[in-house]
């Protein structure tokens, strides 16, 4: 399906069907024009209701106001309803907006994002007759609107929902086929955008490394420990950014084995290193004026013979020693390493991301990443520009008295807290010891273990992988290169 930019008034466009929004229940606006049959059809213009005008070809969908996530959600609704039609073209208007473009980019990720499905294994694929959308621009020039300007919108609209699909794909995936030399060739195939470098290392690597906490994790598994290393270097970056992501291609517990229920969906145990992976591709293809790193640690966490085990005692990268006291909390292990590996490319900003806790789910619920860190501009830098994303954060705020409880009486530290309660941030303390000083106020931690997956579908995101923390992300670099000229 594509998506395109027309100049013309949204009358004087020929489609099969027409989208018409109606903006905080305002049933006076010009593109409202069957008000009898919306009055008989109940219709009210509730946020995310949608009805259609059949003898006008019209689908309206209620939208609260002119905020780039209710534009969103409208237009997913409606595309919704659209694709239950045999229409091959449909048409939308823009709204006026004091921020130029912002409609147009919000319309473009909904309908791209809207319009994800996975049917790999379906025998029976989706199948939708909708071949193009054409958004008008017929007010474009009252709103200052150039038409380079609409196309610039919604390329990059288009780009950053294409992304978070990419990444969804990873995550979905099966586990038997998404496993760590699959993401290595992944990562590869990226290496041909424009400026993108990709190197993968193997066991012996991670064993010069001195990556003892990786390496434990993949013990018990028969496929070979990938960490995946992506570089992006457009002339004269301003600025050095490294993603972290956590790539466990299956999370079965380990010898600490998960119960049956909550072991289905591990699959999503990689969603960080998709994560990583889908920002990095979009960051790349917009061509943004950074030097972009993703580095993945791809593993399954696995049960055999080899495997590690609770009682162990690990040496990370940087010599910190780490007793297990449960294999299930194999994340930070990887994480950690990744981390040490990651500042010695010297970062200016570095942040990883991770399916790291179920009490992070627990603290904010499913749909909420939580964001942690040292430092309190990043942090809330990142919890602003998330909002005008679409995505759901909220901060988890560090403790001297959470730390202690990662104490151990045989290593430096435990890997599990000795407490209940609070387990988002003391995993997040966990990794915090591997940060040098010099990289305190440069690093942000976030548990996606809420949103990056769910079985049932919220907004316009579909059931299974969301591909979180792409979009925040990249909102993030374009806002910051916008600053930069
Ligand atoms: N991969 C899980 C966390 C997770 C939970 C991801 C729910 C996605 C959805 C992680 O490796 C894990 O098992 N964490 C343990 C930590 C505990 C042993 C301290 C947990 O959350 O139970
Ligand atoms: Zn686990
Ligand atoms: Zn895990």
């Amino acid at each position: 399906m594509n998506i395109q930019i027309s100049n013309k008034t949204l009358e004087d466009f020929e489609a099969d069907i027409k989208i018409v929004l109606v903006i905080n229940k305002n049933f006076e606006h010009k593109w409202v024009k069957d008000k009898e049959a919306l009055e008989f059809l109940g219709f009210e213009g509730e946020s995310e209701e949608s009805t259609f005008v059949t003898h006008a070809k019209t689908i309206y969908v209620g939208c609260e106001s002119l905020e780039a996530e209710e534009i969103r959600l409208a237009c997913a609704k409606a595309l919704s309803v659209l694709k239950k039609t045999k229409a091959k073209t449909a048409k939308i208007g823009t709204y006026s907006n004091d921020c130029p473009g912002v409609n147009i980019k919000a319309m473009s990720e909904a309908f791209v994002l809207g319009g994800y499905t996975f049917d790999q294994y379906k025998s029976k694929k989706s199948k939708s007759t909708l071949e193009c959308i054409t958004i008008c621009c017929d007010d474009y020039s009252t709103i200052n609107i150039s038409l380079e300007t609409a196309n610039k919108a919604l390329h990059v609209g288009t780009t950053i929902a294409a992304s978070t699909n990419f990444a969804k794909d990873l995550i979905n995936t099966i586990p038997f086929e998404m496993h760590s030399l699959k993401l290595e060739e992944i990562a590869h195939s990226l290496a041909s955008i424009d400026g993108v470098t990709c190197k993968s290392y193997g066991k012996e690597f991670l064993e010069e490394q001195g990556m003892g906490a990786f390496l434990a994790v993949n013990r018990a598994s028969h496929i070979p420990p990938r960490l995946i290393h992506l570089t992006y270097k457009p002339e004269n970056a301003s600025k050095k950014i490294v993603y972290v992501g956590k790539g466990l291609t299956y999370d079965t517990g380990g010898l600490s084995l998960k119960g049956g229920e909550h072991m289905v969906t591990m699959k999503c145990d990689m969603s960080g290193a998709a994560a990583a992976l889908g920002i990095f591709q979009g960051a790349a293809l917009l061509g943004l004026p950074y030097e972009i790193h993703a580095i993945i640690g791809a593993t399954e966490n696995a049960i055999g013979p080899e495997a590690y085990k609770p009682d162990d005692v690990l040496v990370a990268k940087n010599g910190k020693t780490i007793e297990v006291r449960n294999t299930d909390a194999e994340g930070r292990l990887v994480v950690a390493d990744l981390l040490c590996y990651a500042q010695e490319q010297k970062p200016d900003l570095m942040i990883d991301m991770a399916t790291l806790t179920g009490a992070c789910v627990v603290a904010l619920g499913e749909y909420t990443t939580g964001i942690m860190g040292h430092s309190e501009s990043l942090k809330n830098e990142l919890y602003e520009i998330s909002k005008k994303s679409g995505e759901l954060t909220g901060i988890l705020p560090f403790n001297r008295y959470l730390k202690k409880m990662l104490k151990s009486h045989i290593a430096d530290m435990s890997n599990i807290s000795s407490s209940r309660y609070g387990g988002a941030i003391t995993a997040g303390l966990f990794l915090a010891n591997f940060i040098e000083d010099a990289y305190k106020d440069k690093w942000l931690h976030l548990d996606i273990a809420g949103p990056a997956y769910s079985e049932k579908e919220w907004g316009y995101n579909q059931c299974g992988a969301s591909g979180t923390g792409v979009r925040m992300n990249l909102y993030w670099l374009i806002e910051q290169s916008k600053t930069l000229h």
